[in-house]
């Protein structure tokens, strides 16, 4: 859950580093799930920004969501190896299957699907990444099988 003092400490922590901005981002990400909108305003002001100019840093790097993410986080990667391998045909699918879209949520809250440009996987591509787990030649029913597992 959002906490104004834990992120006032983060931002404190990694004020003194040059560029800042992008490792104070980075720190309530993993602390949040998220950059919490309640953020920008303490990042800017500790970092003597404007609002706008975080708000566009955090736009600006998918890396960064803005929302909070679903239960499992689906990464499919895009690079070139896994391109060759139909990566474009998973990634369709599992859009169709889910209703999300990359830098998206499903509306039940359980997937939230990421690009990812190689997962040093290419010799088993298309892969994927689901929550910490590399997975290689992924298919719709793979990902479907592990979500259910994981699930369980
Ligand atoms: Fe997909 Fe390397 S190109 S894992």
């Amino acid at each position: 859950p959002w906490s104004a003092a834990r992120a006032a400490e983060l931002i404190e922590q990694h004020r003194p580093q040059a560029g800042a901005c992008l490792p104070i981002l980075h720190a309530l990400q993993e602390e949040f799930g998220h950059v919490p909108a309640e953020a920008v305003p303490l990042v800017a002001q500790a970092l003597n920004l404007s609002r706008a100019e975080v708000h566009g840093v955090v736009s600006f790097y998918h890396d960064f969501r803005k929302t909070a993410p679903g239960r499992h986080v689906l990464k499919l990667c895009r690079a070139e190896a896994c391109q060759a391998m139909g990566a474009d045909a998973l990634a369709a699918q599992v859009k169709a299957r889910f209703g999300v879209d990359f830098h998206d949520t499903s509306a039940d809250g359980k997937l939230t699907l990421e690009p990812v440009f190689c997962l040093g996987n290419c010799a088993c591509g298309p892969a994927a990444m689901l929550d910490e787990r590399i997975l290689g030649r992924v298919d719709l029913t793979k990902v479907e099988f592990h979500l259910a597992r994981h699930l369980a």
